[in-house]
């Protein structure tokens, strides 16, 4: 039997082309794991009223490991109108699989690094003020609080009486008391200081682990006082545990103003959901954008890896597939970091430093020119190109170091 065993969910469109090539890679560097499928996403829900059936949920439960592609979701109504016949009107509603997934499993804590490769086309370059241009070198992990704040999915149209009741208790709610009901939708912004903290010391014991040498809380505490204040209050009781690592405070629409700026100044960046969703989307635009951006959603006890790029629909048919695959790896590298098997992480990620940087073998977004069916033919190299490739140079990678070969060799024994 292997040492894991990881689920593995392609999900919709090019989840389904992106994923089989991580496997392959994870075989390529003896990653020591079986291999489950498992169904989420789009036809889950059209068929059976579930994007996340509870026989996923079990796999997850059970494996504690997953792999996961990217699903496709689209808003209520159409939701309802692509049902099975059977299913409409009995009061099925579609929740997003992925926020389902990160709120019944704690998935509370979402990393996603945002690291350049050096010879990436897409790296943010800068103009320098005597002239020509630079290419800061950007090694930035977002923390981002997974579970709470404006995704926490307390909200309403028409929001219930007793709602209305106790919103009126408060002064601010004076002006929107009048609004009708169904002119009305609120969400609420749920933070808690546990989950607070806990982000926080994520973020801080990462900077220490991994040698960053600060940390920033990327909030909005001026304006919203008691949720980006509990979450800025947190980072800096935790920051005291950690003398040596500075903690610095940006809001969130400032710091998106100066990304481009002086990204090589940030480390590690913590936040709230929805702010984490925007600046880590926002710096992985400096790395590469979509075809490089990885991330991890790990709680206490499952832990699941995914690119952060959606299921692409528009390319999902195309024969062969074009979509870059190198997110999809990174988020592999991510699990087996996660399970301590480092040098296997560091040998795939060596593997694709060496190929952006030899410039040879790029996928359509990488030369910057449209995507769709003449990509290749304009010489963009297929996914399955960039895989074999990948794949290609960890074969001829020089054997891992003889000290890697002897802890291999002790932890085999333990
Ligand atoms: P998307 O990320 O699927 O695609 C946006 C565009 O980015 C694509 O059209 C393509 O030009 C480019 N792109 C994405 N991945 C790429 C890759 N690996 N290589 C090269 N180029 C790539 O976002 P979009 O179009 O907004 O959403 C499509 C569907 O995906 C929607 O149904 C949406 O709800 C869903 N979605 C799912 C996510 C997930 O599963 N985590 C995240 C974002 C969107
Ligand atoms: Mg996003």
């Amino acid at each position: 039997m292997s040492k894991h065993t990881v689920v593995t969910m392609p999900g919709d469109g090019i989840g389904n082309q992106v994923l089989p090539q991580a496997i392959r890679v994870l075989k390529a560097v003896k990653f020591d794991a079986d291999y489950v499928h498992a169904d989420i996403g789009w036809d889950c829900w059209c068929r059976e009223g579930n994007a996340l059936p509870e026989r996923t949920v079990e796999l997850l439960a059970k494996h504690k490991l997953g792999l996961f592609g990217a699903i496709t979701s689209k808003p209520k109504k159409q939701a309802e109108a692509e049902l099975r016949p059977e299913l409409k009107g009995k009061g099925y509603s579609y929740f997003s699989p992925i926020v389902t997934m990160r709120q019944k499993f704690s998935l509370d804590t979402c990393i996603r690094p945002c690291i350049s490769f050096p010879g990436n086309p897409l790296n943010f370059i800068r103009q320098k003020p005597s002239g020509g241009f630079e290419e800061p070198f950007v090694n930035v992990v977002v923390f981002r609080q997974n579970t709470e704040g404006l995704y926490a999915g307390v909200e309403w149209s028409n929001p219930p009486e007793q709602v209305r009741a106790a919103l009126a208790t408060h002064s601010k709610f004076k002006p929107f008391a009048s609004v009708p009901g169904p002119d009305l939708a609120i969400s609420v912004r749920v933070i808690t200081r546990a989950a607070a903290r806990k982000i926080c010391r994520a973020a801080f014991e990462w900077a220490k682990k991994y040698g960053y040498k600060s940390v920033t809380i990327c909030e909005k505490p001026n304006v919203l006082r008691e949720t980006s204040g509990m979450m800025e209050d947190e980072a800096k009781v935790v920051s005291k545990d950690y003398p040596s690592i500075a903690l610095w405070s940006t809001n969130i629409d400032a710091q998106t103003m100066w990304l481009t700026k002086n990204p090589e100044d940030y480390g590690v960046v913590v936040a709230s959901n929805l702010f984490g969703d925007v600046i880590s989307d926002a710096f992985a635009g400096l790395i590469g954008g979509l075809g490089f951006a990885a991330s991890g959603n790990i709680g206490d006890e499952v832990a699941v890896f995914e690119p952060t790029h959606g299921s692409a629909p528009k390319y999902a048919d195309l024969d062969p597939p074009i979509v870059n695959p190198i997110a999809m790896f990174l988020s592999a590298v991510m699990m087996l970091e996660h399970v301590g098997d480092v040098d296997k992480a560091r040998r795939i990620r060596e593997a694709i430093s060496a190929i952006v940087k030899e410039g040879k073998v790029r996928t359509y977004d990488m030369m910057r020119i449209p995507g769709g069916a003449k990509a290749i033919s304009q010489g963009a190299a297929s996914t399955n190109q960039m895989s074999d490739a990948v794949l290609a140079e960890l074969k001829q990678q020089t054997a891992p170091s003889l000290r890697s070969q002897v802890e291999e060799l002790a932890s085999s024994r333990r």
